[in-house]
């Protein structure tokens, strides 16, 4: 693709309601919606409140199965696999509450999952006396080979499930989740694989992938609005997950002969209309040569990466190349106040960019969307030469 290709991004910059006056590096955190899709948005929010009883009883419920239709075609499985839920949370908190540990449980992960996520895995370990493994993946990461053999020295025969980030949050690597999740199953363990951030960045096929339960979020690389997200649940496993809220779905007998769908779906009035909106953000994204623009991306993300690694006297945290990396790039960074030095570079700077604190140290990650330009990365590649020099925000290793 090369220069010409990279030139070609900026041009999406008018589709999206983002500030024109920031430079936006944090899409990872809560994404952004295009202008197209929030109207088709606040379409559906106008037509709920112009008839809310037909919305919600039975129009709503129709728009909700196209939806699920659509999204179940993009991520290649089953309709009556998929739920949606407000958010990735949800989905991790209703699969951990339904596990029931034992005390001789164990939930095996890595050392560099999201912080939230960690947290709802303590709290029902701590509950159950069952234990949460966060197994050290070293970095930097040398191949897919290593980080698995590191990844399985913290299985053990009382491993009762994986849990893993398709693309992790703060160090935005990308796992070799197929590789983890057939070796679990192999060895007989339940998988569950925390797709956040996959959805819109990277290809999902979950007809070949061998997770039992998946969760993504739609609101953020599929550019819906905030609220949108859902729960993939493998036939064999979706009788064990009784929901959080139990509502009318529920059949009244026990066990419960619900479907998963009845169950699950309707938990009390609210307003679903965020999930009505993934076949608009799919059209969106096909209509704009999605997967061109995504390529576009990554090379700026694979073009920049030393480059900042240098100015912050940093080591890459993996090879530079697509086997980790999709559109999101971290860089540890030593600095003595992490919040602070936020705050200098959306205030003085005008960009929004995350440093972000996991296992005692901090990253800085840029995240590249189709509206993200070289442009925008020299814009803070020369804030953060400034702020070396004039400040002491930053410590160069060696200086
Ligand atoms: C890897 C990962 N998992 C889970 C979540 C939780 O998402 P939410 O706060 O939308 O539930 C996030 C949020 O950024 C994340 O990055």
């Amino acid at each position: 693709m090369g220069t010409n290709g990279i030139n070609k991004l900026p041009v999406l910059k008018s589709e999206f309601l983002i500030d024109s006056a920031i430079t936006y590096l944090n899409f990872g955190s809560f994404g952004a919606c295009p202008k197209q899709v929030f109207e088709n948005y606040i379409k559906w929010q106008y037509e709920l409140e112009k008839e809310p009883v037909q919305f919600i009883t039975r129009n709503g419920i129709n728009y909700l199965q196209e939806s699920k239709d659509a999204l179940s075609q993009y991520l290649n499985c089953s309709a009556e696999d998929l739920i949606f839920t407000p958010n990735p949370s949800h989905a991790v908190n209703l699969v951990a509450k339904n596990l029931e540990l034992k005390p001789d449980d164990e939930i095996l992960t890595t050392n560099l999952e999201y912080g939230a996520c960690d947290k709802t895995w303590q709290f029902y370990c701590n509950k159950s006396g069952a234990k949460y493994i966060r197994q050290k993946i070293e970095l930097p990461l040398q191949s897919k080979q290593k980080f698995i053999d590191d990844f399985f020295k913290g299985f053990s025969s009382k491993t009762k499930l994986v849990f893993i980030s398709h693309i992790t949050s703060a160090t935005g690597l990308v796992f070799p989740v197929e590789e983890i999740c057939a070796i679990a199953k192999q060895r007989g363990v339940m998988t569950f694989v925390d797709g956040a951030h996959a959805p819109g960045q990277v290809a999902i096929d979950l007809k070949k992938l061998p997770a039992d339960f998946y969760t993504g979020a739609c609101h953020k690389w599929m550019l819906a609005p905030k609220g949108c997200s859902f729960l993939y649940v493998k036939r064999e496993f979706q009788k064990m997950l009784d929901p959080l809220i139990v509502s009318w779905g529920y059949d009244g007998t026990e066990p419960s002969s619900s479907t998963f769908q009845q169950f699950h779906q309707f938990n009390g009035t609210r307003d679903f209309s965020a999930y009505l909106t993934l076949p608009a953000a799919i059209d969106f994204m096909q209509r704009n040569n999605w997967k061109e623009y995504s390529k576009i991306c990554r090379e700026l993300v694979l073009s920049n990466a030393q480059r900042f690694c240098d100015l912050l006297g940093s080591t890459p945290i993996c090879p530079i190349s697509e086997e980790f990396l999709a559109q999101l790039y971290s860089i540890r960074i030593t600095t003595s106040n992490p919040e602070k030095l936020q705050r200098c570079l959306y205030e003085t700077y005008h960009i929004e960019i995350p440093l972000i604190q996991i296992n005692n140290e901090v990253y800085i990650r840029f995240s590249i969307q189709v509206f993200n330009s070289q442009k925008e990365l020299d814009r803070l590649y020369d804030a953060l030469s400034d702020i070396i020099k004039t400040t002491e925000l930053i410590e160069i290793k060696g200086n």
